[in-house]
């Protein structure tokens, strides 16, 4: 069992204190303490938050493990500073089932990098035609509790709504790709002046503000949980601020790549700016930085979407969407929302570990950050920074928006129930498994 000593970090960016992991628990807080047998580890300057977790990591595993692999992504985001990621079901085949849930979650398991927690499917194949197994993927060892047809919409009133009613058994959650498929047919980039400029075809922001709608009224008559997976538009923050003030149970998130970049950069027709939803306006980002600020907007979550070279370096038109995460999230948020005095790291903690495992219904994620607490903890250097350089990162795919950026803020640990995953911000020595719920 490992056992060590954190000496003078700073916990949430308070006074500095030592932390004591022992036996995969957070054993003892406080100044000066003895070092016993433990190894010691000199986090002067450093920050420690709560291992951060992830509601929204496309592992590609099963089917595309040219892409990334479920020990790839898990590395990706161990270096990132998650100790958990909800893997998305939009994997060949789909996870629709407790096989292919309990699949997942095995190989996250045993490659020990950070707990992998499996997003079932809402419905067959993500087909939008017919509810999946959700309560035999709810009893499964997977214990899924979060579902979605990401990457499709469940544009289905109907079936949108008995998924809902239908998870309140377990207190599971369904987890919403907004987008009105007729809406967005065939559309390319953010509706706007830029599309128009470009003549491509637009993503209006009302495909993704009327789904929400519908979706928040659903929840809120069947008194259900909703979540919103990457919110994109300003729109939609009014749209979610009216529900919660309702009283209606929905939570949000937002991207990284939300968070910073727009639809402007679509000019040089780099398919690496290729989203889905796609880029918006800096109105849009403002608003979204705020909605995240004051909590309107729950958590950051990833949509880290792997693609092999193949698939996204073609021509706009043809190549897929998505971008990679998980290993620059930290430093995107820091920049978007640390350095601009929008968010402390008491508020990152919150948005990017305690609320995503709160919605997940995690048990032993998200903190607190105290004595008796499974040891799940990133320390962060506030003061370095890290040119984002896509040959070095862990995921197998190359598709970074932030290749050459200097981003504030490096990962320099990463413990999983007091085992370091990353030491020194490289892959620890000590494999193993992991565990999970
Ligand atoms: O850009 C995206 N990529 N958005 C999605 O919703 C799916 C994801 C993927 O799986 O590549």
């Amino acid at each position: 069992m490992s056992n060590w000593l954190l000496r003078n970090v700073t916990i949430l960016g308070a006074a500095p204190t030592d932390l004591h992991l022992a036996d995969g628990v957070i054993a003892e807080v406080g100044r000066g303490l003895a070092t016993g047998g433990a190894q010691v580890f000199d986090a002067a300057g450093l920050v420690a938050l709560p291992g951060l977790v992830d509601l929204h990591t496309h592992l590609r595993e099963p089917g595309r493990e040219d892409a990334e692999t479920v020990a790839s992504g898990t590395l990706a985001a161990a270096l990132g500073g998650f100790t958990a990621v909800h893997a998305m079901a939009n994997t060949d085949p789909a996870a629709d089932t407790a096989g292919v849930v309990e699949q997942v979650w095995r190989l996250g398991r045993d490659a020990g990098h950070c707990d992998v927690f499996p997003v079932g499917a809402v419905t067959v194949r993500r087909r939008g035609e017919q509810l999946a197994e959700l309560g035999a993927m709810a009893d499964s060892a997977a214990r899924v509790r979060v579902f979605s047809d990401d990457g499709h919409c469940v544009d289905d009133a109907v079936l949108m709504r008995r998924a809902l009613e239908y998870v309140k058994a377990f207190d599971g959650v369904v987890a919403q790709h907004a987008q009105e498929p007729r809406l967005t047919h065939a559309a390319q980039m953010n509706e706007g002046v830029v599309s128009a400029r470009l003549g491509l075809t637009g993503w209006p922001a009302v495909a993704e503000e009327s789904v929400i709608a519908r979706d928040c009224l659903l929840a809120g008559h069947v008194g259900s949980r909703l979540h919103v997976c990457h919110v994109s538009t300003a729109g939609s923050v009014e749209i979610l601020r009216w529900a919660k003030a309702k009283g209606i149970r929905v939570t949000a998130e937002v991207t990284p790549h939300h968070l910073l970049l727009t639809d402007d950069l679509v000019t040089g027709y780099d398919p690496v700016y290729k989203v889905n939803p796609p880029l918006r306006t800096a109105g849009d980002v403002a608003a979204l930085r705020a909605a995240l600020a004051d909590g309107t907007i729950d958590a950051v979550a990833t949509d880290h979407a792997p693609h092999s070279l193949e698939d996204k370096e073609t021509e706009w038109g043809a190549a897929a969407f998505g971008m990679l995460g998980l290993e620059t999230a930290l430093g995107v948020v820091a920049e978007a929302m640390v350095s601009t005095g929008l968010l402390d790291w008491a508020g990152v903690a919150d948005r990017m570990a305690v609320r995503p495992a709160r919605i997940g219904r995690l048990d032993g994620q998200g903190g607190p950050l105290e004595p008796g607490a499974p040891a799940n903890v990133v320390l962060l250097d506030p003061a370095a920074t890290v040119t984002v350089d896509p040959g070095s990162l862990a995921s197998r795919s190359r598709n970074t928006p932030y290749a050459g950026m200097t981003l504030p803020t490096r990962v320099v640990a990463t413990f999983l129930r007091g085992r370091p995953t990353v030491l020194d911000g490289k892959p620890a020595e000590s494999g193993g498994p992991g565990g999970g719920r």
